[in-house]
């Protein structure tokens, strides 16, 4: 940690949490026991996000196309998140930690949904990091939502069509109030963002590993934390633009 810039760490990092399933394989484990190590990671994860002064973290734990997984995999998904809720949340209390979660409630387990709602409310103090969990999300999902809501405020004669504007759109994101993430992180080895945060991603900086999620620690982040700030993020500008800038 001491290798990173306190004063330029990312406001947001969303996280593709990937590779559970090879990282079972791998020693000869039903995938599940990739997931409960998986869990280990997210604990390792949130306590780095939070040393750092990160405020916001997304993490990916359950997509939309997860649902199409074998049903006694995403059974054991669904039980193995309530499980570890209630086991994790007295410490996200105690480190300040604020639950949130993005996504569809409506397809989630009425157990798994009990333990979120009842962790999201005894955390809701929390004045530290918010941990935004992507359960049944999508981008698609959300886009899609978005579009309803602002259709049927149209018909309701609340605004014009044509006066929708990115700000509005933005606001009925899942995210509304939040800043897009500064930095993506993908475990597993593969580059490619899956349905996630289509509309928030639009100017972060990705950064891919090959570590399989259970291998993910806080050198791991802290690395990733060092390679997003190597970088200049230019939004479009020229780097002349954002050097005389950053002088100023
Ligand atoms: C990510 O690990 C966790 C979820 C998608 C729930 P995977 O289960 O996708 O692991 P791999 O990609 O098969 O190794
Ligand atoms: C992305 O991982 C979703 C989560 C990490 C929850 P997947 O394993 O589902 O992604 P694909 O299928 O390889 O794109
Ligand atoms: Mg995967």
């Amino acid at each position: 940690m001491e290798s990173i810039d306190s004063h330029r760490v990312p406001a947001h990092v969303a996280v593709i949490m990937d590779g559970n399933g090879r990282w079972a394989k791998a020693r000869g484990l039903e995938r599940s026991a990739g997931h409960v190590a998986g869990v280990d990671a997210v604990r390792r994860v949130v306590e780095a996000a939070s040393k750092a002064g990160v405020r916001y973290l997304t993490l990916y734990a359950f997509s939309t196309e997860n649902w199409n997984r074998p049903q006694d995999e995403v059974d054991a998904l669904m039980h193995l998140i309530a499980y570890a809720l209630e086991r994790e949340t007295p410490g996200l209390i105690e480190n300040g930690v604020r639950l949130n979660m993005i996504g569809d409630v409506d397809r989630i387990p009425a157990a798994s949904l009990e333990s979120l709602r009842s962790s999201i409310r005894a955390t809701a103090g929390g004045e530290g990091l918010q941990l935004n969990l992507a359960l049944s999300y999508s981008a698609r999902w959300e886009i899609t939502r978005a579009a309803n809501i602002l259709a049927s405020r149209v018909n309701g004669g609340e605004i014009n069509a044509g006066d929708i504007t990115d700000a509005d759109v933005s606001a009925c994101m899942t995210t509304a109030g939040m800043p897009d993430p500064d930095l993506l992180i993908r475990t597993g080895g593969d580059k490619r963002i899956s349905n996630f945060l289509l509309w928030q991603l639009a100017y972060s900086e990705l950064y891919f590993t090959s570590t399989l999620w259970p291998d993910f620690d806080a050198e791991c982040f802290y690395r990733a934390i060092m390679e997003y700030q190597s970088r200049e993020r230019r939004f479009g500008k020229t780097s002349e633009q954002i050097q005389s800038s950053s002088n100023t």
